[in-house]
């Protein structure tokens, strides 16, 4: 997906060759803002390039998903954003918003308002999924505030959610019906 003209940059899938950008970016969001992210830089940081490259080389509606990247006007990748998918044949109409994030140095520019956009457009355009969640640490006002203009609401609030430096921090969790009119 191009960005409209007056828009900077561009939105646009992530395929296998973005995988080094990619890698960087989310190390950098993860050590930067570890209460944001269930996974650690540590958990990371140790994997091969290989499983990032396959982590972006997945089926359109593979269980691993797929995933948005925002460049910016010197192409350089400034956001991410993924959409996950569940494969039992009950929930299968469930995908999962994951690992969103934009460089400090791209932000407030909308990048993340056009990737949770694009993630949800992809999502529309896969006719079993019904509905798209998500979970943000509670606190998050920045990205709670984008996830609810996107249209995402809360559903519930997951007390002691993940432990961060020894403290036990809540998940709000929001959903967005595919169903209802589009924003
Ligand atoms: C949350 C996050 C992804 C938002 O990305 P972003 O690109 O800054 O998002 P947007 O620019 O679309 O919107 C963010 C804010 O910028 C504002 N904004 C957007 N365009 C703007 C502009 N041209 N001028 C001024 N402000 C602008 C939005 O109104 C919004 O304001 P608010 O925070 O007061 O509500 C980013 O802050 C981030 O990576 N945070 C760290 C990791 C994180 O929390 N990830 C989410 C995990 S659930």
């Amino acid at each position: 997906m191009s960005a409209p003209e007056n828009l900077p940059g561009t939105i646009r899938r992530l395929a296998p060759a973005d995988a080094a950008g990619y890698r960087t970016l989310m190390l950098d969001a993860y050590a930067t803002h570890p209460s944001a992210f269930t996974t650690t830089v540590d958990e990371r940081a140790g994997l091969p390039l290989r499983w990032w490259e396959e982590r972006l080389g997945a089926d359109d509606a593979g269980e691993a998903g797929v995933v948005y990247g925002a460049f910016n006007d010197t192409g350089a990748l400034v956001g991410v954003a993924g959409l996950s998918f569940e494969t039992r044949q009950r929930a299968r109409h469930k995908a999962t918003l994951f690992g969103m994030a934009v460089a400090a140095s791209a932000r407030r520019a909308g990048f993340g308002h056009r990737l949770v956009l694009a993630v949800l457009a992809h999502a529309r355009a896969i006719e079993r999924l019904r509905l798209v969640q998500l979970t943000v640490t509670e606190g998050n006002h920045t990205a709670q505030a984008l996830y609810e203009r996107c249209g995402f609401r809360v559903f519930g609030v997951e007390p002691l959610a993940i432990a961060v430096e020894g403290d036990m921090l809540a998940k709000v969790h929001m959903w967005c019906d595919l169903g209802a009119r589009p924003r």
